[in-house]
């Protein structure tokens, strides 16, 4: 029975995946327009240590239920609480899934069409190129194709050694990015703003956009990493794989700023342009550069790479549920969830200046997210649902399941965390529930 599900064929393998997963635009296109619109240095600080307090342990929880059912989101919980109301979390975590890539795959789509725009070596305006409904739709269909082509092939083979070769690749060509950025005149401007905290510019707004960006970087609080976690082999250690696929996370993040701001700044630009930063800022660096063509199309590539890594990652989790469930098959399963997510995204595509209607949406107040309908989703479904599904996740695992329980399966594989486990069980039952719940308080406007 369990070899039908799979597993990873080594930590690696599986280490490589979760990272994969993790590491995507959240990384490069969010997180640098976060930390602009949130005041810069004071919102790393804030967030890296989001990043270890809350996000470490509360990755580990999530990785432990599901290697120790061996099952998607709501496999897991009916597992351990049959029949209870607690499987609505499983369901959260699957809706969340198909929410987030239904406007993500829209977003990767225009990365792929900046591979060509820097190829053809006149990137033009970014404004003029998303509102051009037909070439975006093209591009979004193009990108859930093949995200569709590769889950329906099974994931193992092809995007295991995929990720081996480009996610270096990407690394080195940062590295050169970053060199290449911090030597531009006007730089340090830039190199101050991201790294000398000003903490005068913090409030719970910025806590909670730290808070779900922290989750959604680390493809956390929808059930993804119990997910992953189910095909992760009992001899393996779980503390230490988390350990390594929130450093590989969070040194791309980081890195990604050390690119964006000391070029902003150089160019002049504001870095509260908000989500068209990335592909605004990434071209003018380009453009300037020697033989930057090539290297602006090699980075769209790398950077839809990274983006096709994830949204396989998305589509695994409701795909994983169907399967497990309702007992459907793969082949099938894949390309009618693709399809949702497909018209899921049309309004999004259509929200930044195809449609009027869609662009100025507006249901979420203004001071939470941006008016375009793509904006709106990403805030309900990447910060707000993620943050509402890690509570119920970290009560699930520290109270209902029991976080002894989970320490134990943590513990199996693993040798160093013996020392911690007291430790990670204070955080998972108290520290990491009550943080998310005071944030999502403050966000609903309870202390104003
Ligand atoms: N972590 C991914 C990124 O940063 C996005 C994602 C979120 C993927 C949730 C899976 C689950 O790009």
């Amino acid at each position: 029975m369990q070899n039908h599900r799979g597993e990873w064929s080594s930590k690696l393998g599986f280490i490589l995946a979760a990272s994969g997963s993790a590491i995507g635009l959240g990384n490069i296109w969010r997180y640098p327009y976060i930390v602009g619109k949130n005041g810069g240095a004071a919102f790393v600080v804030i967030y890296l240590l989001i990043v270890v307090i809350i996000g470490l342990p509360y990755m580990l929880g999530e990785l432990s239920l599901g290697r120790s059912s061996q099952k998607n989101p709501v496999g897991a919980i009916d597992a351990i609480k049959p029949g209870s109301a607690w499987k609505g979390v499983g369901y959260l975590g699957v809706l969340t899934g198909l929410g987030i890539l239904s406007f993500y795959g829209v977003i990767a789509g225009w990365t792929v069409g900046y591979i060509f725009k820097m190829i053809t070596g006149n990137p033009g305006d970014f404004a003029i190129f998303i509102s051009n409904s037909v070439w975006v739709i093209l591009l979004f269909a193009f990108f859930i194709f093949i995200t569709a082509a590769i889950v329906h092939g099974g994931i193992s083979g092809g995007i295991e050694r995929w990720s081996k070769i480009l996610m270096p690749v990407l690394f080195v060509l940062m590295i050169i990015l970053i060199i290449y950025a911090v030597s531009l005149p006007g730089s340090g401007a830039g190199l101050r703003f991201y790294l000398m905290p000003d903490f005068s510019k913090i409030d719970g707004n910025v806590i909670l956009a730290a808070l779900g960006q922290a989750f959604f970087s680390l493809s956390l609080g929808m059930g993804l990493m119990i997910t992953y976690g189910s095909y992760v082999p009992k001899s393996e250690d779980l503390f230490t794989s988390a350990g390594y696929i929130v450093f590989f996370d969070s040194l791309i993040a980081f890195m990604a700023g050390l690119i964006i701001f000391p070029a902003l700044f150089a160019n002049g630009q504001d870095p509260e342009a908000g989500a068209k930063l990335v592909f605004v800022v990434f071209p003018e660096l380009f453009m300037r550069m020697p033989a930057g063509t090539l290297v602006g199309a090699i980075f769209f590539l790398l950077l839809s790479v990274a983006a096709l890594t994830s949204t396989i990652s998305l589509l695994e989790v409701p795909v994983a549920f169907l399967i497990d469930e309702k007992k459907v098959h793969r082949k099938r399963i894949v390309w009618i969830i693709a399809g949702i997510a497909f018209l899921l995204g049309l309004p999004s595509a259509l929200s930044q200046g195809a449609s009027p209607f869609f662009t100025n949406f507006g249901l979420i107040p203004q001071r939470l997210a941006d008016p375009d309908f793509l904006s709106q989703m990403s805030f309900v479904f990447g910060d707000l649902s993620l943050a509402i599904g890690a509570l119920l996740l970290s009560i699930f695992i520290g109270w209902i399941w029991g976080a002894k329980f989970a320490a134990s399966e943590i513990e199996m594989g693993s040798s160093y965390f013996k020392k911690f486990l007291k430790l990670w069980i204070f955080m998972m039952r108290y520290i990491i529930p009550i943080s998310i719940f005071i944030i999502l308080l403050n966000l609903f406007g309870i202390f104003n």
